[in-house]
């Protein structure tokens, strides 16, 4: 059988292990892979090569995707489906299997409604879809992050600063709650959770009456500063992507004004931004994705679509595409309390 293979949205460290593990797999049954370029934008344009063993042998520790990605929603092009069906047709291909997050998958979940022979891979360093406990690349982010805290504390307790870290995470905290849980944050803010300026001010003044007298602030870059005061979500551009998302940015620095405004402490802003995304997964990833490969092709050769692969406790196992996609997985407010509870 010939199977199609794409990586959509934004990249993340372990999509080319997910490669490697899906072809090494998918081949020693005389199976063929071929590798569409840039997401669903190579489906529509038909850019595709095959995938051999020698081409992914080597891929279990790169970072980024050998196949680039875009973030091309098929169905926002006129005709995007009918394209897309003119190369599944002319590639002859059995199924397609589409490693994303909600954006990549979300169009998958659509495709299989239609009848195509679809298998999803989760992908996101935000670790926010349903129906997996973990997508890889989300412990490769917060070691970095994680990392990068502890390397802030020295030099603000040095100086008694405080400083704000910015991390990613659109709509999901998970980034911000682990690696401020990792990297000993003082305040964690949150996209599930409306900014609380004034209290977030009160911990910096308090703070720097102790001994200590310096602040970490990690905050999810889709934090949201009260509405009454102006203010929503922070972005860097004008406009929206294909799936309808704004260019996030910017919110530590606002955050760093007002701190030091009201509190007349030192502030400084610090953006971590793709340095989370790039570079080699983790141990962790490596083998999540691998054995998130493998059990893509194992799922395609029995003929089982229109599901994802997810991992269940220590078990991989798959999930019905919608209820991947349906809903995102945020962080419950009993997590957060936790989080704030060995903070400040
Ligand atoms: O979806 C993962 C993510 O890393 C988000 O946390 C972030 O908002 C977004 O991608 C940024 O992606 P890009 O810089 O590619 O637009």
């Amino acid at each position: 059988m010939r199977v199609g293979i794409l990586t959509g949205g934004g990249d993340c460290p372990g999509l080319n292990a997910v490669l490697r593990g899906f072809v090494l797999r998918h081949s020693q049954r005389g199976h063929e892979t071929l590798g569409f370029e840039g997401g669903w934008k190579g489906v529509l344009e038909n850019r595709a090569r095959p995938l051999t063993t020698e081409d992914v042998a080597d891929l279990w520790n790169v970072g980024g995707t050998v196949l680039g990605t875009s973030r091309t929603n098929p169905y926002k092009v006129d005709g995007g489906v009918a394209k897309l069906r003119a190369t599944w047709e002319a590639c002859g291909l059995g199924a397609l299997v589409a490693i994303g997050g909600e954006d990549t998958l979300g169009v998958a979940t659509k495709l299989a409604d239609e009848g195509f022979a679809v298998v999803g891979v989760p992908k996101t360093i935000d670790n926010d879809l349903s129906g997996t406990d973990y997508t890889f690349g989300f412990d490769t982010a917060i070691n970095i992050a994680a990392e990068a805290i502890d390397r802030l504390h020295t030099t603000a307790r040095s100086h008694g600063r405080v400083l704000v870290c910015e991390v990613m995470g659109r709509h999901a905290g998970w980034i911000g709650a682990y690696a401020g849980l990792a990297g000993g944050a003082h305040v964690t803010l949150l996209p599930e959770f409306e900014i609380d300026v004034e209290a977030l001010c009160r911990v910096v003044a308090e703070r720097r009456k102790s001994a200590a007298g310096y602040s970490i602030v990690v905050v999810s870059e889709g934090a949201i500063l009260p509405a009454a005061k102006g203010a929503g979500v922070a972005t860097v551009a004008e406009g929206t992507d294909a799936f309808g998302h704004v260019r996030l940015g910017g919110i530590a620095q606002r955050l760093a004004e007002r701190i030091e405004q009201a509190t007349g402490v030192e502030t400084r802003a610090v953006v971590l931004g793709h340095i989370q995304r790039g570079g080699a997964p983790s141990a962790y990833d490596r083998v999540l994705a691998t054995r998130f490969g493998v059990r893509a092709a194992d799922l395609v050769h029995e003929r089982r679509f229109g599901v994802m692969v997810a991992l269940k406790g220590t078990a991989i196992t798959e999930v019905p595409l919608s209820e991947a996609t349906g809903t995102l997985k945020t962080v419950p407010a009993a997590f957060y309390e936790m989080v704030q509870g060995v903070s400040g």
